[in-house]
């Protein structure tokens, strides 16, 4: 039988803005299901998700503070995030570098990347940017301290881009992460995201 393709749910799109470098096989060999697995396993592959909002996403309450960089601009919470999640504490971004990546992109506003902040220590625990293209919404760097995952702290921070998606006029959002993340792509799927 013809194994499954792999081109119909994945595609190389631009350059993905949360891409982790060494990224470990989460998937053993006998645990492969079929041959799209496989390769998917081997190769890591860029993978884009999308999900289309029909309406205004429904608020959930949740514990977590959710503010914008806009009310706290701190950008050496986002380089120490980001470090510690996608460069394994290996290496961190000069400031510069977050200025070039994020700040000075003309798609950039203060009020839309967001903080998740622990109400216990109130320090940075996850963020999440939107970046809005005509009626698409773009994910970028969502991102939750280790420690403090499981707990809502990433749906609560796609609840505040959705809705702000929303109101910007965008009605489909896009993610991209690597097909081998497994965390991510089971968050996006949970959250009604598919293959794009
Ligand atoms: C992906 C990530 C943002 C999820 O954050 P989180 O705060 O733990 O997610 P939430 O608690 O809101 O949602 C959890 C749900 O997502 C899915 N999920 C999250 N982590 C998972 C894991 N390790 N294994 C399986 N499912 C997982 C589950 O459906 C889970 O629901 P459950 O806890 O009831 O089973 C976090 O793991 C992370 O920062 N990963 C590294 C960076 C990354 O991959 N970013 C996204 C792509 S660029």
């Amino acid at each position: 039988m013809r194994p499954p393709s792999i081109s119909r749910c994945i595609r190389i799109g631009r350059p993905t803005s949360c891409r982790p470098i060494g990224n470990s096989l989460p998937v053993q060999r006998g645990d492969v299901a079929n041959f799209s697995e496989i390769l998917r396993a081997a190769v890591s592959l860029p993978l884009r998700l999308e999900k289309t909002l029909f309406a205004a996403p429904v608020t959930v309450a949740t514990s977590t503070t959710v503010v914008t960089f806009a009310d706290r601009p701190s950008i050496q919470d986002w380089l120490r995030l980001h470090g510690e999640i996608f460069l394994h504490g290996r290496d961190v971004w000069t400031e510069s570098r977050f200025r070039r990546e994020l700040l000075e992109r003309d798609w950039f506003l203060p009020q839309r990347m967001w903080w998740a902040i622990s109400p216990a220590s109130d320090t940075a625990i996850g963020a999440i940017t939107l970046e809005v293209a005509g009626d698409v919404g773009q994910i970028h760097w969502l991102m939750v301290d280790p420690a403090a995952r499981r707990r809502g702290v990433a749906a609560a921070l796609l609840a505040t881009l959705e809705n702000a998606a929303w109101q910007c006029g965008a009605s489909r959002i896009t993610a991209e992460t690597l097909s081998s993340w497994e965390p991510a792509v089971a968050f996006y799927r949970r959250q009604g995201y598919e293959a794009a």
